[in-house]
């Protein structure tokens, strides 16, 4: 689908060619597209801003049937997130316009203020998460994705970079793969059936798979899990999937909240709150997805993921407020809310990890908090870590990918908020402040010496609006992050 093509705009028959502009600079070294550039910035309307826009059609000197002006800003102000943005927007305009086959200009190398492997980088990622449409649930596919993007560079850089585009498509597909789950409906990806839809395509990639279930969760004491899972007719599951690599060195343990849907349980949600709970596997997503690219792209690291899958529901059976209940670990916990079940299913899925696979790095990613949404807001993960250097690598790569992270306190201190006056720990703080913190904390009593680090990514998970290179529903934030920082560890 992405493609690194050279070719001579004067004899090559194209569809559509989209060429970004800047505002206060040439950017591009291709003599035709310079002459276009020079033509459309003759239209008042167009001066390569950041958002401008134009197209022009049937122009002498290039034989594409029309030409698409994206105007980037300013050359100062122009990064990496920048490219993916328009190159996104390229994408989704060229779907509207029921194009099959798009070109796009690529700016020089030493142009911007970023190295060509990065901006080939980027632009190709906006483009193929751009031009992603879930439509599975649509009797009328109204728009289609765009079969072919070409990026138009020179023959040297085409020479060069001819593995990028297959790398970039694959660590896309895995967002792609995690944002199709999360959009799903939860009526669709109750436990078993999630389960399922994992063990599949985990499989293709020959990954080692073993799944828990109910019985084999009981036997051996999963007391966490199957509290939360009690009051849902599906029962739970937990997902491993291996990758071992022959010369890995290091083991890096995945786990991802699972559940399929939140509605609260006994401490039901309100209304307003409980439509948008189906996205509240994404954790289990992000993970899932990241293995199955690890093992498309052959990393080099021992890589555990470790997902429990539970629906949160309210019934007879249900866990009540007050209840006791055993963990995995040992610890027994007072169910001070059943509407903070995320942490429960993840000290266990954390306690078998760490029991079974001792990893030199555990990593959890979970749609935990409100209160992460209500500090960070809608587009930053809170990232939790004791260690300084797993912190900032993680933040790093959240940069780099543009799926940002900001780090959060673990005070000692507040732990004293998660004492219970009968079990070991409460699952909920005593006071209504800080929950993403008293959450962390309670997450970081089942983790012992291991270097560990949370991401609540409860913000950015889900986006409720449209953006450059990603609609309505899920985004799968997390699979670009994590294999960033894969390749660092
Ligand atoms: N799944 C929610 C957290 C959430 C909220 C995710 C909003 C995405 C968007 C989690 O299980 C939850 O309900 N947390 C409670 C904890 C509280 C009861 C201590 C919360 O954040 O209100
Ligand atoms: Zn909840
Ligand atoms: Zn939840």
């Amino acid at each position: 689908m992405l493609y690194l093509k050279s070719v001579d705009l004067k004899k090559e028959k194209i569809e559509s060619l989209v060429i970004p502009v800047c505002e206060d600079k040439n950017i591009h070294e291709d003599k035709t597209i310079n002459s276009l550039i020079r033509k459309a910035k003759k239209i008042k309307a167009f001066k390569g801003g950041k958002d401008d826009e134009v197209a022009l059609y049937n122009l002498s000197e290039v034989k594409a049937e029309s030409v698409v002006f994206l105007g980037l800003g300013k050359h100062d102000k122009i990064d990496m997130e920048a490219m993916r943005a328009m190159s996104g927007k390229a994408a989704k305009g060229g779907i509207k316009k029921e194009f099959s086959d798009v070109f796009m200009a690529v700016p020089g190398a030493g142009k911007i203020n970023v190295e060509m492997a990065s901006v080939l980088e980027a632009m190709m990622e906006g483009a193929f998460l751009g031009n992603h449409l879930f439509d599975k649930y649509k009797k009328e596919k109204k728009y289609h994705s765009i079969k072919k993007i070409n990026f138009l560079v020179n023959a040297d850089t085409a020479k060069k970079y001819s593995e990028l585009p297959s790398r970039v498509e694959t660590v896309c597909q895995g967002t792609i793969l995690a944002r199709e789950w999360v959009s799903m409906p939860p009526n669709d990806k109750k436990p078993e059936r999630f389960t399922k839809s994992i063990v599949t395509l985990a499989k293709k990639e020959n990954l080692k798979v073993t799944v828990l279930d109910e019985k084999e969760l009981k036997r051996q004491k999963f007391g966490a899990i199957l509290a939360v899972a009690a009051g849902s007719r599906s029962k739970p599951r937990m997902v491993v999937l291996e990758y071992n690599p022959a010369k890995a060195k290091k083991t890096v343990a995945l786990v991802g909240k699972g559940v399929t849907f939140d509605s609260g349980g006994i401490n039901l949600k309100p209304s307003a709150s409980l439509s948008e709970m189906k996205l509240d596997m994404s954790g289990a997503a992000a993970v899932a997805a990241t293995l199955i690219t690890a093992a498309r792209l052959k990393s080099e690291l021992r890589l555990i993921g470790l997902i429990p899958i539970v629906e949160n529901m309210p019934s007879g059976d249900a866990s009540r407020p007050g209840d006791i209940i055993k963990s995995y670990e040992g610890k027994t916990i007072e169910i001070g809310n059943t509407d903070a079940e995320g942490r429960l299913i993840l000290i266990d899925a954390i306690s078998y990890a760490i029991k079974k696979y001792k990893p030199q790095t555990l990593i959890d990613l979970a749609t935990l908090t409100g209160a992460c949404v209500v500090a960070l807001g809608e587009k930053i993960a809170g990232v939790f870590s004791f260690d300084d250097k797993l912190a900032d690598e993680v933040i790093l790569s959240g940069q780099k990918v543009h799926e940002r992270c900001w780090r959060m306190p673990l005070p000692e201190d507040y732990k004293e908020q998660l004492k219970s006056d009968f079990a070991d720990l409460n699952n909920i703080g005593s006071t209504r402040y800080g929950g993403a913190i008293t959450a962390a904390l309670f997450l970081s009593e089942f983790v012992g010496d291991t270097c560990w680090s949370h991401i609540d990514i409860a913000g950015p998970a889900y986006a409720q609006k449209e953006s450059a290179y990603c609609g309505v529903g899920g985004t799968g934030f997390g699979v670009r992050l994590l294999w960033d920082l894969m390749e660092k560890l």
